[in-house]
């Protein structure tokens, strides 16, 4: 049952291309009375009529323009699924957990895993996105991990750190622009990923076990 106060709905969108977005987010969409989210996500729904705020990865100000427009109903925009590394954790802090809704997507790794025919169910799901995990301490106890990665902790650190520690023989799956027209999922050891140079946004990166 829906709470009557329940004025905030956090929607992931998935990787991001419109055939993977749930049904159910356009119709919060169509309600939305603001529509906050990246400029990436915003781009999605240029017909909405909702008043648009970007959020430009301040959380401060995002705080501030939920308190604002708390008497309207407001969608916040994340992409992938809103359980894995997404703003949920920040505003179920902040607000209410009884005025937020949440409804998910399709996340990277899932769109990722499917897209090399892999399941995740012995994976270790994590981010480096922001953030020094080490994750070679890791390996020896899933069959793959996956990490969510961001200019810096992008796919050649990782590259590098596995050729340090002596595994540049595993295998790693870069995921870029995941589900745009522009999609390119590499497929190569880490001694080979590491002689790559290129753009490091929007990447998701699987290092498999070898068998
Ligand atoms: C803040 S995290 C959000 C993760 C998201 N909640 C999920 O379930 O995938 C942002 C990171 O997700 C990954 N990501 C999101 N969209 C992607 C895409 N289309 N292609 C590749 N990686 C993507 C990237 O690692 C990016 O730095």
């Amino acid at each position: 049952m829906i709470n009557e106060t329940m004025n905030i709905c956090i929607c992931g969108i998935g990787p991001g291309h419109v055939d993977y977005i749930y049904k159910a987010v356009f119709a919060e969409v169509d309600k939305a009375q603001v529509l906050i989210g990246g400029k990436r996500q915003l781009d999605i729904f240029p017909h909405s009529s909702a008043i648009k705020c970007v959020f430009d990865g301040k959380t401060a100000h995002l705080k501030e323009t939920i308190q604002q427009n708390s008497h309207l109903y407001m969608v916040v925009l994340v992409s992938g699924d809103t359980g894995f590394h997404s703003l949920r954790r920040f505003l179920v802090d902040a607000f209410p957990k009884a005025n937020i809704k949440l409804l998910p997507g399709i996340s990277s790794f899932q769109y990722l895993y499917a897209k090399l025919g892999m399941g995740y169910e012995n994976a270790l799901l994590t981010s480096i996105h922001g953030t020094d995990v080490d994750f070679i301490n890791k390996l020896a106890d899933y069959d793959s991990l996956f990490l969510l990665t961001d200019s810096k902790n992008n796919y050649k650190s990782i590259a590098n750190r596995l050729i340090d520690c002596g595994y540049g023989h595993y295998m790693m799956f870069v995921g870029k622009n995941l589900s745009y027209p522009n999609e390119e999922i590499i497929s190569l050891p880490a001694n080979e990923i590491f002689k790559l140079d290129d753009s490091f946004l929007l990447c998701s990166v699987i290092i498999k076990k070898p068998n």
